[in-house]
């Protein structure tokens, strides 16, 4: 019987969440051997594995330097979902950057470099959201308002001095009424989506623990965002090589139409609780790969 680790971190050795329990029993119906691996665990035989799909390693952000070392070690020892070249993809926020670039629709983002000035990005005057370019699960994140000068620019600056570059932009304000769209993909096909209600509150700190909790609940999207979904897998595909085996596309409510908030290819919630079939359909995609 083939077997499947669910790479996972410390904090959730066991993957229990429904997700994990949810796919797992979708890999173990197909026949296969699914089971949670505690990535940075020294004591896992990753040789002994026929696939590895990272799913619930939330604890990579402040270790992504460990943690690509980790995924180019086991790729090279396994089959690794997704590969470590998407991973190190999608767990830099500069890729927004080169999406901008290549004309698609994005969050409007400035980076600040670490030795650069805090107050040098073009968002200070209006309401604006401060997070690091590598970051996961709202993880110091703070929203700040235009007349926040001071809070924004501590905050730009404890991240810099700690080595980490910075993006910031602007707050679009209608995530607080029509929340955010997460389109799912396998192997570049669209899945479902869901609409996750607005996570940063005015005047809030920031988040404890691993992640912020979410208020999901399921979305048709609308064709709009369907369309950018689509050209920002596009793009991932033609720009990695290969469509990823999993994908989740963020689009924020924009003045003129959706906008790319987050790539995620590495640990996405795949919401796969929220749609008929979702979690066979993944569990289809990584049985496939083992064909
Ligand atoms: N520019 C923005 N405008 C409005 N809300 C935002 C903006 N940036 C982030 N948020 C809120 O913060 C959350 C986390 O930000 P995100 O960019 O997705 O980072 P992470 O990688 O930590 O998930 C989003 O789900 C959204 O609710
Ligand atoms: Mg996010």
């Amino acid at each position: 019987m083939p077997r499947v680790a669910l790479a996972t971190s410390r904090e959730v050795p066991g993957l229990l969440d429904d997700e994990g329990l949810l796919l797992r029993d979708r890999l173990r119906a197909r026949g296969l051997d699914a089971g949670p691996a505690v990535w940075d665990d020294p004591e896992v035989a990753w040789d002994a594995v026929d696939l590895v799909l990272v799913r619930s390693t939330w604890d990579y952000a402040l270790r992504r330097t460990a943690f690509l070392a980790w995924a180019d070690e086991v790729a090279g020892r396994t089959r690794l979902y997704n590969p470590p070249a998407v991973l190190a993809w999608t767990t830099d926020k500069h890729y927004l950057l080169e999406l901008a670039d290549a004309g698609l629709p994005v969050v409007p983002s400035a980076i600040v470099e670490p030795g650069g000035d805090p107050d040098g990005h073009p968002f200070r005057a209006v309401e604006h959201v401060v997070k690091p370019c590598v970051s996961a699960g709202s993880k110091d994140t703070l929203r700040c308002g235009a007349d926040e000068t001071a809070r924004s620019a501590g905050h730009v600056r404890r991240l810099l001095d700690a080595g980490r570059p910075v993006l910031v932009q602007p707050y679009l304000p209608a995530v607080d009424e029509v929340g955010e769209t997460a389109v799912v993909a396998f192997d570049g096909v669209a899945s479902h989506a869901v609409r996750k209600g607005a996570l940063l509150t005015r005047g809030a700190g920031l988040v404890d623990g691993l992640f912020a909790a979410e208020d999901i609940t399921a979305r048709d999207p609308s064709p709009a965002e369907t369309d950018v979904a689509a050209r920002v897998l596009d793009h991932v595909t033609a720009h990695l090589g290969a469509a990823p085996l999993y994908a989740r596309v963020d689009l924020l409510p924009g003045a003129d139409g959706p906008l790319v908030l987050e790539v995620e290819l590495a640990e996405p919630s795949l919401f796969l609780g929220h749609a008929e079939g979702a979690a066979d359909r993944l569990a289809a995609a990584v049985a496939q790969r083992l064909r």
